[in-house]
């Protein structure tokens, strides 16, 4: 059963029965967040409870979300390994590896909530603006249960990413312009068709699974909350999501701190910083728009759509924003890929590109543990990775040509 009570808009606060949100508050058209039973859910959803269960996927946390899978997607969604890595300066760093999931991104936990909602309420035909991600997602999750899906991505969008759509068998419709404009056209589409929208933030039910990593954290960490988790940031929904996790536990008392948020964005795609600058300033937390252009596909976005929430988390959690540069980014991946074994996506890595910058700024307290989510795995763009390795030697297949080569390599 869901303990799913009702949804609060994030700009006027007012609360509503779920029968009546479609996707957004009814009367300002605000982004609206899914309420539960707290009460009733700290009875169900003990240490103990957990500690017997044996489903090791995100419907382990089945009394904390807005619905029920029993089996409906097949794949195996979440429980994404946390690794844990030595000491860096002051702090104790795990990575959080989400590229680990059916599609390769962090996205599958948000797509499998909302195609399991469209199911309930009869929807017979899904849609979704992406930048790339989201879409590959929704479609490798839609192909599992057979459900129908139009996907909007900008043109420029990484082939990997594309490919997948199509070979998830989505509808897939290219867009000569932004992540932004693919956006708002599938608005309007899913308006005109009355095609059920995944979109990030408009739909609220993403969140829902967002909040699933936090879960993860919490628990691998044996029911201790980090004191810092950094993730890169876009539309701001994957942040707002893990805030919203870790706010459910506090709430049911299964962690007894909340950590301190850093999001993490592109200096090229810097909105939610720029808007948490603004609010320093004015005390007014009002979306700065930006141009975005960062290498960085999936956190280029020039109005983040869930951006009042994730300012909101930012600044409840005393955390704060970093801005990286694109080089930066591009050296994390390379970094993340020696180090550890682990290749990322550019956004994938820009939380470890934050993680080297708030090390430099000695943020971190002494014995501080630091979670860096890598939200996407490196395959999804190799043009970018190979630009921080260069090409490989190339040689004619003679054991001469590769004495010269493994002098020069010496
Ligand atoms: C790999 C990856 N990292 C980070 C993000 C940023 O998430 P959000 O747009 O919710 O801030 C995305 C979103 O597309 C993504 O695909
Ligand atoms: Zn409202």
């Amino acid at each position: 059963m869901s303990y799913a009570q009702g949804a609060r808009c994030f700009h006027c606060l007012k609360q509503w029965p779920l029968s009546q949100i479609q996707y957004v508050c009814p009367e300002c058209q605000g982004n609206v967040e899914i309420i539960y039973d707290y009460a009733q859910i700290a009875k169900v959803a003990t240490r103990e409870y957990f500690q017997k269960n044996t489903d090791f996927s995100i419907w382990r946390y089945e009394p904390l979300l807005p619905v029920q899978n029993q089996g409906t997607i097949p794949l195996q969604i979440g429980w994404t390994p946390l690794y844990p890595m030595r000491y860096y300066g002051a702090a104790r760093l795990y990575i959080k590896d989400d590229g680990r999931n059916p599609s390769a991104s962090f996205k599958d936990r948000a797509s499998a909530i909302a195609l399991l909602h469209a199911k309930a309420i009869g929807a017979q035909q899904m849609t979704g603006a992406s930048t790339g991600n989201a879409g590959s997602s929704m479609a490798c999750l839609a192909a599992s249960v057979g459900m129908p899906l139009v996907i909007f991505v900008p043109e420029k969008a990484p082939q990997a990413k594309i490919a997948q759509l199509l070979i998830f068998g989505a509808e897939v419709i290219l867009v000569k312009g932004t992540y932004d404009d693919a956006f708002n056209l599938c608005l309007e589409v899913s308006k005109k068709f009355g095609w059920y929208s995944r979109n990030t933030g408009y739909n609220p039910y993403t969140r829902e699974g967002k909040k699933t990593c936090a879960y993860e954290i919490s628990e691998q960490l044996h029911w201790q909350a980090p004191d810092w988790v950094l993730v890169s940031v876009g539309d701001g929904n994957i942040i707002s999501g893990l805030w919203k996790g870790f706010k459910d536990l506090y709430q049911i008392g299964l962690i007894s701190k909340l950590p301190k948020l850093g999001a993490i964005q592109s200096r090229q795609s810097n909105s939610i910083a720029k808007t948490i600058e603004h609010y320093h300033k004015t005390q007014k937390l009002e979306i700065q728009p930006v141009a975005a252009t960062t290498i960085a596909d999936s956190i280029s976005v020039d109005i983040p759509r869930d951006g009042l929430a994730a300012a909101q988390a930012i600044l409840e959690s005393k955390g704060m924003p970093i801005e990286v540069d694109d080089t930066e980014i591009l050296a994390a991946i390379a970094q993340t890929g020696k180090q550890w074994g682990i290749f990322g996506e550019p956004a994938g890595v820009t939380s470890i590109a934050g993680f080297n910058k708030m090390e430099e700024m000695h943020v971190f307290p002494k014995n501080a543990t630091v979670v860096c989510v890598l939200t996407g795995n490196g395959l999804k763009d190799v043009a970018s990775a190979i630009k921080t390795v260069g090409k490989p030697v190339c040689i004619e297949p003679s054991l001469s040509a590769v004495e010269k080569v493994v002098v020069k390599i010496k």
